[in-house]
């Protein structure tokens, strides 16, 4: 198994953890974050087919489904569609949830008016050509003239971590080509602790944290447009603050994460 299928292995593995799971179960009754629901309002049109990609436990599935739109929910984390499902059933929705990979969909071309990745799924698929691939995807997947929701985390080189990436570029480009084992896989990838141990030891997750360059050439190069960017803290402060809040104090580079809206 290559490095890049070890993350996978271990970002799915993660994902599907008990606490977790639990987590994720809580934050399926949450709904759209503000932001979201200006943006949907405002890019989809009513009782389209949308595919939430990265659905989790369905926390926009729902949202959407109950807003009128007719909802095809995938998560590459098994575990998380059966959470998906349950919490469906209980309040007598009926949505489409599938195990999948956004880097390879199983649906027709030119099938959703719209789609979704919320609350940076895109930036937790580890790679650079696997993001790439799920940006093609997901672009080959929609309808021309549709939108797709994207959001993702920054890199700052603020505080800590001005020092933190110095590191990480040493051992990305001095130490890696001398033959010393690194995880990081590209420029920006980030192992981030997760409040809950398993042996002694702190489980953690995978994020790529991106530039905004970074990012909108890839958006580019799959042929989408960029519609609209706009900062979270832009279009919802109260999203921008619970965000803030949520995240571990010394990890507060997942400030404000950006909006893109992309059209086919
Ligand atoms: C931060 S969670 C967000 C879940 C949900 N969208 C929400 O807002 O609550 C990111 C989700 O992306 C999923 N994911 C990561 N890589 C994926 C991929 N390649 N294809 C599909 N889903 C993926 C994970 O399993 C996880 O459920």
């Amino acid at each position: 198994m290559n490095k890049i299928e070890q993350i996978k292995k271990e970002s799915i593995d993660e994902f599907g953890s008990r606490w977790t799971q639990e987590r994720y179960a809580e934050i399926a009754r949450r709904g759209f974050w503000e932001s979201e629901e200006k943006l949907v309002s405002q890019y989809f049109k009513p009782e389209t087919k949308i595919l939430d990609i990265g659905c989790g436990s369905g926390r926009t599935a729902i949202a959407l489904t109950q807003k009128g739109f007719d909802v095809i929910g995938v998560d590459i984390t098994p575990k998380m569609i059966d959470s998906a499902k349950k919490i469906a059933s209980s309040k007598n929705l009926n949505i489409d949830y599938r195990v999948g990979d956004a880097t390879s969909l199983e649906f027709p071309d030119n099938y959703f008016a719209g789609a979704i990745f919320a609350n940076n799924g895109w930036v937790q698929i580890p790679g650079k050509e696997n993001r790439k691939k799920a940006l093609a995807e997901i672009h080959r997947t929609m309808k021309p003239g549709g939108y797709f929701i994207l959001v993702a985390h920054q890199r700052y080189y603020t505080g800590n971590y001005l020092f933190f990436w110095l590191i990480q570029w040493i051992k990305l480009y001095l130490l890696k080509p001398l033959g010393f084992k690194v995880k990081e896989v590209d420029f920006g990838d980030l192992f981030f602790k997760r409040p809950y141990s398993e042996g002694g030891t702190r489980r953690k997750q995978f994020i790529h944290l991106t530039s905004q360059k970074e990012v909108e050439s890839q958006i580019k190069n799959a042929g989408f447009k960029i519609e609209m960017r706009k900062r979270m803290s832009e279009l919802s402060s109260k999203d921008a603050e619970g965000m803030e809040a949520s995240l571990s104090k010394s990890f507060n580079s997942f400030k404000s994460p950006i909006f893109y809206v992309c059209k086919k």
